[in-house]
């Protein structure tokens, strides 16, 4: 599937740039938020660069991310941001203790993408540090389809091409239902449980992008969403799949 997301990713490159005058969608679609307006996004890092996004999720010592961002070692979650090539006095910067997959991940379907992060300390709860709430528990697709949910990351911002931002952005979507998810004309089966779809079904041009992985997606203030993958990036055929938080709600608390 990386290599069919790749050509896919790769395909789309090469049709905009060769429709350069059209309007490059640019998280894409979004806008850059207000500082701090996301408290409880985490940047992480390693050696000082972002790779992927996550969440403090209800307790000060946890953050929640994509297994697939895994990395045995040397991650730094970073809280309190928002210019990340700025050193920012509002930032904490914690070492990741434990980054612990779902035992039930895999890398070729990318079900069970989500992970918990163990943290060496705890963070303190200030201005710019703030948890945030994960739904009760559900075990099945639980968010009407058309619901409007949040995506936010300093992931790429560009459908076509590489442009990585300092300022963290986020953009609206809606929630699309699995079954319409996975029919034939969008992702044909590759939606399996505890995934959700969210976007601008059959006209694109607002999604999470590279970069973006890991990170939250709110609704009611609550935190419902980690950002997994796609086709390529605000594709109109092809919205974001993330995992639905509230489906691992009871191995997170357990971690
Ligand atoms: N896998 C990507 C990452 O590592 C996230 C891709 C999200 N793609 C999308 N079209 N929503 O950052």
């Amino acid at each position: 599937m990386k290599k069919l997301i790749d050509f896919l990713k790769f395909t789309a490159g090469v049709l905009a740039a060769a429709n350069a005058m059209a309007p490059v969608p640019v998280i894409i679609g979004g806008n850059i938020v207000a500082e701090h307006s996301e408290p409880y996004i985490l940047s992480l890092q390693r050696s000082g660069s972002h790779f992927c996004g996550g969440s403090l999720g209800t307790f000060v010592s946890k953050g929640v991310t994509a297994a697939h961002c895994y990395y045995s070692s040397g991650v730094t979650a970073v809280a309190g941001a928002h210019n990340i090539k700025q050193s920012e006095s509002t930032t904490q910067k914690i070492q990741v203790d434990t980054f612990r997959r779902h035992p039930n991940y895999n890398s070729r379907t990318l079900i069970n993408d989500i992970a918990v992060l163990l943290l060496r300390s705890s963070f303190v709860i200030d201005d710019y540090v703030v948890p945030i709430s994960l739904p009760a528990h559900q075990n099945n697709e639980w968010m009407p389809n058309g619901a409007d949910v949040r995506v936010c990351g300093w992931g790429n911002t560009s459908s076509s091409s590489s442009n990585y931002p300092s300022e963290l952005h986020c953009v609206n979507v809606d929630i699309v239902s699995n079954s319409i998810c996975n029919d034939r004309s969008h992702y044909n089966g590759e939606i399996l449980k505890g995934m959700f779809c969210a976007g601008i079904l059959d006209v694109g041009g607002k999604d999470a992008c590279q970069g973006d992985s890991g990170g939250p997606v709110t609704y009611n203030g609550q935190l419902v969403g980690a950002t997994s993958w796609g086709y390529g990036c605000a594709q109109a055929k092809y919205p974001g799949v993330y995992t639905d938080v509230a489906m691992f709600k009871n191995w997170i608390d357990s971690q």
